[in-house]
């Protein structure tokens, strides 16, 4: 019983969440594998709406080990608060483990993001303000304090003592900031550490010992590849790899230890935040698409970007991921359109692009160039099986694993658990 990895194929928010619920009862673990409290990772449920940002989402599920990966940048008191509104509304969190490599986001992060995206003026990537750059920053220039250091008083307190410091002088001299107060920061993470420290664990032997015993790991990636380090739309990303080959990393699993990529996109697309979307649209169809679909971000609240489906990113993004199937979203938001775009290619000047490049300059401008299907006009949120769903939406599903080459496996017809097609139950 293998691993699989739920990941998002475009630029976040394509519903990670609702599917890693609803697989999780099927697990013995998930892993949350990257990313920190940028994330938003919502599951409807009968007891209602819950807003997940580092708690993984199969904390749903009684039985179901749940993990904070070693790629996971964590910033205490949010996971504090998600835990403390988790058991209030009667969620047992017994079952959560963190690992004692992820990094923390301490208060200064926040801070610098917030000044280094005012000093951006123009040119910001628009980021969710939650610090992940610049802790991530932190981790690769090994300036990081991770969970471990919480667990010893004296290491925390030579460790942030020396950060603080040069944290401090950053963003007073160089950005003209307020200080950060170390004996309230101190204060503050030694209570919470004490508080987390029964969780705090080696997940990747946990992990393997999962595997080993021949039990299903789910990883669960935050954002979505277009949004990756590495081959997402740089510097418009996010400071992580939201990839496969980075949920194995985050997670602690090796690549030939999954035998299953699920890629999650979403029926259009959306992005939050600046940087390219060559299909975005800025009139009343988009406006449209953003009242049915609530494109709403359900970390930061503002409105989503949105847009008709982008072949060539997404296809981009499920070749280099090698998605083995496709949980295709938010279906339920096209019920209303009479005829549906999908973006084949890029035309740039005289060039036609068929992937997306590297230098954003030669996205200037480019127009999508479009495939036109028709819409089937009528409420699919009823839908339960595959045979449920009009021609003309299956008619679609085929278009996008044409493009994406990779089978469709679910399909989203509305946010509920129940609203969630299985092609092969
Ligand atoms: P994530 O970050 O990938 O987990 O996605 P978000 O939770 O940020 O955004 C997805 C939004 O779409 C949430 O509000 C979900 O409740 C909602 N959602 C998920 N799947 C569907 C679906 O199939 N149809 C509709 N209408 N909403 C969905
Ligand atoms: P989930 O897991 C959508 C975007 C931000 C910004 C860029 C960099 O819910 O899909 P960051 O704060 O990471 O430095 O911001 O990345 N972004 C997301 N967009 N969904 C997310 O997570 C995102 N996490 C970051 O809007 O454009
Ligand atoms: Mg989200």
């Amino acid at each position: 019983m293998p691993a699989t990895v739920i990941m998002g194929g475009q630029w976040g928010d394509e519903g990670k969440g609702k599917l890693t619920d609803a697989l999780a009862p099927s697990a013995a673990m998930v892993v949350r594998a990257n990313g920190g409290s940028n994330a938003g990772h919502t599951v409807k449920t009968d007891q209602g709406t819950f807003k997940l940002h580092l708690v993984p989402s199969g904390i749903l599920s009684n039985d179901v080990l749940c993990v904070i990966g070693a790629g996971v940048v964590i910033e205490l008191g949010t996971l504090i608060g998600e835990l403390d509104d988790l058991h209030n509304r009667g969620i047992d969190t017994s079952n959560l483990r963190i690992s004692d490599r992820a990094h923390l986001v301490l208060p200064y992060h926040p801070e610098i993001d917030k000044l280094d995206e005012a000093r951006r003026e123009s040119d910001q990537i628009g980021t969710t303000l939650r610090g992940n750059g610049p802790a991530y920053a932190d981790k690769v220039s090994r300036h990081g304090i991770r969970v471990c250091d919480l667990l010893d008083p004296s290491i925390l307190r030579r460790k942030l003592a020396i950060e603080v410091d040069s944290k401090n002088e950053l963003i007073t001299k160089r950005y003209g900031g307020e200080p950060i107060d170390y004996d309230s920061m101190y204060r503050d993470l030694s209570a919470w550490g004490q508080r987390l420290a029964p969780f705090i664990t080696p997940t990747e032997v946990l992990v393997q010992d999962t595997l080993e015993a021949g039990k299903h790991v789910l990883i669960e990636c935050a954002q979505g590849a277009m949004l990756d380090i590495d081959y997402g739309t740089y510097p418009y990303v996010t400071s992580s790899s939201p990839t496969a080959a980075g949920a194995c990393q985050g997670a602690g699993v090796a690549p030939t230890q999954v035998d299953s990529v699920i890629g999650v996109y979403k029926a259009y697309t959306t992005r939050v935040g600046a940087g390219p979307m060559p299909t975005e649209l800025h009139d009343e169809t988009g406006e449209k698409i953003r009242q049915r679909g609530n494109e709403y971000g359900t970390t930061t609240g503002r409105p989503r970007r949105t847009g008709w489906f982008d072949g060539v990113a997404s296809r981009q993004s499920s070749r280099l991921n090698g998605v083995t199937e496709l949980n295709v979203t938010l279906l339920d938001v096209l019920d209303a359109f009479a005829d549906i775009n999908i973006c084949t290619a890029y035309q740039a000047g005289t060039e036609r692009l068929t992937h997306v490049p590297a230098s954003l300059e030669r996205l200037e401008g480019a127009e999508p160039v479009w495939e036109t299907l028709p819409g089937w006009s009528q409420d699919i949120t009823g839908a339960r099986t595959y045979d449920d769903l009009p021609e003309k939406a299956v008619a679609y599903l085929d278009v996008l694993e044409r493009h994406l080459g990779a089978p469709v496996r679910y399909v989203g017809v509305g946010p509920a658990r129940e609203q969630l097609i299985d092609r092969k139950a």
